[in-house]
């Protein structure tokens, strides 16, 4: 069904309000959400809080956080979330560095201690709408193995990156260092549907196509993603002194224990490297370039990254955000959460 966007925000806020949450990060949470339902980003959305929810009513979300930005250094800083919501903390820790990168050019913030936090591109945004350009990454729960293993290591470990334009569209990059999201194999195994054999490997570690089968993913572009993923873990665990690699809590472990994962921003200020009318022309110029190759047989037009989002934000903004018949009733209902996640295994049925 659709569900007009301010609707489904209020619906988002109140539902995380009444797990616990206070009202203000109860109303930042459900901006995050909602920007990845209005981009098509279900995985990323909506479809998320009966979980969180169900983290918050646990304990495992800190409800009334200490929020602590330490400065460490005249471009650096850590942002102390003490277990609280990773949505809230990672925005909070973008504005710090979008404020240092304004003043000192170049920020690299680190977010310590957070719960999950979403769609991570809405950070990355945040700057770019300032005329920043920014990078994110953030660690996720071991579901993948690395290349050439049979046991999961990593997590589907996420990299954002946003650049302005002059004429305010951006590049928007967001992708897991996976294949696939992990939602995409839930959809084929509620479908019976195989799936390609690139996506995920069984106990063996070996290829499957049948979605029951997975018991890992595979990362993108084997050895490369791999070491991507790698980067991610260092950059967003070990630099910030968090569980790394498979130490990373799971999603639905104990919901009565905070996550400690971590995020990392880095935000560049463009005029203390060139011209920044001409960055953001030359951004323009990029886009259009893009836009103009010759398209390969079976495709309209190249995009560039993020572009595929615009044909959606329309189609949403004039007739409502699409959202699964459950996920709504569940948001107008007074049930708080189901008790569905606590220790269940990531690759669970
Ligand atoms: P995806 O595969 O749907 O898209 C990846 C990128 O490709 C996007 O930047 C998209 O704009 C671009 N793209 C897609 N089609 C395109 C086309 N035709 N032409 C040009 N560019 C195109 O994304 P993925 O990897 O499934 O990730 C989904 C979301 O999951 C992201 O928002 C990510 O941040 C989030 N995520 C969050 C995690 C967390 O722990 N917080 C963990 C993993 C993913």
């Amino acid at each position: 069904m659709r569900v007009p966007k301010e609707e489904l925000k209020r619906l988002i806020k109140n539902k995380l309000h009444k797990a616990g949450l206070s009202e203000s990060h109860a109303d930042t949470a459900a901006d995050v959400l909602v920007f990845a339902d209005e981009r098509g980003i279900h995985s990323h959305g909506s479809m998320r809080v009966d979980y969180y929810a169900e983290r918050i009513a646990k304990g495992g979300i800190n409800t009334n956080p200490n929020f602590n930005f330490e400065k460490t250094g005249p471009c650096s800083g850590v942002f102390h979330a003490d277990g609280g919501n990773g949505l809230v903390a990672a925005k909070e820790a973008m504005v710090e560095a979008i404020n240092i990168a304004k003043e000192n050019g170049v920020a690299i913030v680190g977010v310590e201690n957070m719960s999950h936090s979403g769609a991570i591109s809405y950070f990355t945004n945040m700057a770019a709408d300032q005329d920043l350009v920014a990078l994110s990454i953030t660690l996720s729960d071991p579901m993948v193995v690395p290349f050439g293993g049979s046991e999961p290591y990593y997590g589907t470990n996420p990299i954002a990156f946003a650049a302005p334009s002059s004429d305010g569209r951006k590049i928007t990059l967001d992708m897991a260092t996976t294949v696939q999201a992990w939602g995409k194999i839930l959809y084929a195994r509620s479908k019976n549907e195989s799936i390609p054999d690139t996506w995920a490997v069984d106990e063996k570690g070996e290829p499957t196509t049948d979605p029951h089968k997975v018991n890992a993913l595979l990362p993108i572009a084997g050895p490369k993603g791999y070491g991507l993923m790698m980067m991610v873990d260092v950059l967003s665990g070990i630099l910030l002194g968090l569980p790394f690699g498979s130490r990373v809590t799971s999603m639905y472990s104990d919901l009565s224990e905070y996550r400690k994962l971590g995020q990392l921003h880095i935000v560049i200020n463009p005029s203390y490297f060139t011209d920044i009318n001409q960055f953001k022309q030359n951004i323009t110029t990029t886009m259009n370039d893009l836009n103009n190759i010759k398209p390969a047989p079976g495709f309209s037009k190249v995009l560039y990254p993020g572009q595929n989002f615009d044909a959606v934000i329309e189609d949403y903004q004039t007739n409502g955000i699409e959202i699964v018949d459950d996920i709504y009733n569940y948001l107008v209902s007074d049930v708080v959460h189901f008790n569905k996640y606590n220790n269940k295994s990531p690759f669970a049925e």
